[in-house]
């Protein structure tokens, strides 16, 4: 069965780290996933959460199961760092959730979720988006489509065109945003924007799905979750899908959450029951570690305070690298857009997408072993005093 098959391309993002993994060439760089790196070029582990893992190991008792949506307590800290302790949903116990394997896997049990109950749906997709939306919504099975989001030569919001085309949008279509830092382009709509997309969506009868993956790396925790709050006051019905891979640094303990708003208790109910079937019949129920650190940290008054204040750090970092890569290519007269590079500090999160071309993004890899997302997007969360240099030197002497 084997012999004729065809090998698959590789993943977009991790494709290429595996192709620099490879790469012998001793000075590399890899801006390819975003990873945070401090100065020093290390991915670290939070104190806090190495302070919540030495509680873990010595307070637990037992590897039993957890039930199919996971950790209840884990659930209850994730709703209330999305929406805020007081959201009125919270107190009339309209919104439900389940701890899902990463962002990643919030949003495949979202897509199985949605194919479940409405498989005629449409999920529309901002244009550009993180690669991996459209493998995970057309492998729950659903038809998939996109709007326009972001201006590639203009480096801004294509606001306009978003309102327009989401006009166009049927009942029951979902619409996929992200709460914060948005993935590629780090440009969100601002407060008075999401007011006025929440009233076109909830105008139109269609369902918001914010992926929110990077709460903490534009202004706070609490900043960066304005979007969805707004949303999910204006929108009756709203799925947020988490990620603690980076705002905890928990990349690979693939901790995640699955947020529904509903419109009242027996819809989260019903809502949860279906949302059981799928994760059920996918990896039955979730693994505990990832959940259990995040839950001690957010229970822990000390502990929070340190994660905020190490996430502030790392936060700080990014902006200060942003300012440095202008910098450096200023020195160097490079422009990446016609008004200069400063669209870069404007960007928000992990990634700057630089407007470098598909090709201009082969040379980059092929002479100089920087590696970049074919979409030109680069994670800035990666560029260090080591290796700014070399990457500015890199785009400089581009043909
Ligand atoms: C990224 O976009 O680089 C990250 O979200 C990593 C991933 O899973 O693609």
């Amino acid at each position: 069965m084997f012999e004729s098959v065809e090998p698959a391309p590789p993943d977009p993002i991790f494709g290429l780290n595996e192709a620099f993994k490879e790469d012998p060439n001793p000075v590399k760089v890899n801006l390819t996933a975003g990873i945070y790196l401090d100065e020093e070029g290390r991915t670290p582990v939070f104190a806090a959460v190495k302070t919540a893992e030495r509680r873990i190991l010595e307070e637990e008792s037992t590897k039993s199961y957890l039930g199919i949506p996971g950790s209840t307590d884990y659930v209850t800290q994730v709703q209330r760092l999305a929406l805020g302790r007081d959201h009125p949903a919270l107190a009339e116990a309209r919104v439900t959730g389940a701890h899902t394997p990463g962002g990643t896997g919030a949003l495949r049990v979202a897509g199985d979720f949605i194919r479940s109950i409405h498989p005629d749906a449409t999920v529309w997709l901002t244009n550009p988006t993180w690669v991996n939306h459209g493998p995970i919504f057309l492998a729950a099975g659903l038809e998939v489509r996109s709007f326009p989001y972001f201006d590639r030569d203009k480096h801004v919001l294509s606001y306009e065109e978003m309102l327009t085309a989401l006009t166009e949008i049927s009942a029951g279509d979902v619409v996929v945003l992200q709460g914060c830092c948005h993935n590629p382009s780090g440009t969100d709509p601002s407060t008075e924007q999401w007011r006025e997309i929440g009233e076109l969506l909830a105008n139109r009868g269609a369902l918001p799905l914010l992926d929110t993956a990077y709460q903490g790396f534009g202004d706070s925790v609490e900043e960066d979750a304005q979007g969805q709050r707004i949303l999910s006051e204006i929108v009756p019905e709203i799925l947020i899908c988490n990620s603690f891979s980076k705002n905890f640094g928990l990349y690979n303990e693939r901790v995640g959450a699955l947020i529904l708003v509903t419109t009242s208790s027996s819809a989260a109910q019903a809502a949860l029951s279906h949302l059981k079937r799928c994760i059920r019949a996918n990896y039955s129920n979730p693994p505990a570690h990832g959940s259990k650190i995040v839950t001690t940290v957010l229970e822990d008054e000390a502990l929070r305070q340190s994660w905020s204040e190490e996430l502030g750090r790392m936060r700080h970092r990014i902006r200060a690298a942003r300012e440095q890569f202008v910098e450096a290519l200023d020195e160097r007269g490079v422009h990446l857009a016609p008004g200069g590079n400063t669209f870069i500090t404007r960007q928000r999160g992990m990634f700057s997408f630089s407007g470098l071309s598909v090709d201009q993004v082969l040379e980059l890899k092929e002479k100089h072993s920087v590696y970049i997302v074919a979409s030109g997007r680069i994670s800035i969360a990666g560029m260090t005093p080591g290796n700014i240099d070399r990457v500015c030197d890199a785009i400089a002497a581009l043909g």
